[in-house]
């Protein structure tokens, strides 16, 4: 079965959003296979962004990342991937549909790099990579 990794960014925690992102997962009819809160560390997020470094964005999104504890799962189903980025709509929140969490939960705060309450693998081997750092494989 495909797997997603979905992590809940400081922004969504700070602000109280863990449920509502979780059952709008839930909802869709993902399935939560696994799920822990921790707080990331710069070398967790040097490989997790790894195709970053380098960016402009990359070392105030390093220590956005930073700023408090985030919600890692694994969501489950077929076409989880794409079903999931799709749920998150847009990485600008500003233009992210209305409907998707961006969209509906996220905006422009004016700071160095944009705040968006989720990630969300881009592919199958991005997924499996970010799934072993944030559950050591399981
Ligand atoms: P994500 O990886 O978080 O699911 O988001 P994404 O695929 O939509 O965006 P990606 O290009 O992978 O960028 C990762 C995260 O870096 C921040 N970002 N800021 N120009 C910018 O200010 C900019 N570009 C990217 C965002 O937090 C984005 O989610
Ligand atoms: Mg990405």
């Amino acid at each position: 079965m495909e797997r997603t990794l979905v992590l809940i960014k400081p922004d969504g925690v700070r602000r109280n959003l863990v449920g509502e992102i979780v059952a709008r997962i839930e909802r869709k009819g993902y399935l939560i296979a696994n799920i822990r809160m921790l707080e990331a560390d710069r070398a967790l997020l040097e490989k997790h962004y790894a195709e970053h470094v380098g960016k402009p964005f990359y070392e105030p999104l390093v220590e956005f990342m930073l700023s408090g504890p985030i919600v890692a799962l694994i969501a489950e189903g077929n076409r989880v991937i794409e079903g999931f980025r799709s749920l998150a709509g847009a990485t600008d929140p500003t233009v992210a549909a209305p409907g998707t969490i961006r969209g509906d939960l996220a905006r422009d705060q004016g700071t160095k790099v944009v705040q968006n309450i989720v990630h969300g693998s881009d592919s199958i081997e991005s997924a499996e990579r970010e799934i072993a750092l944030f559950f050591g494989g399981k």
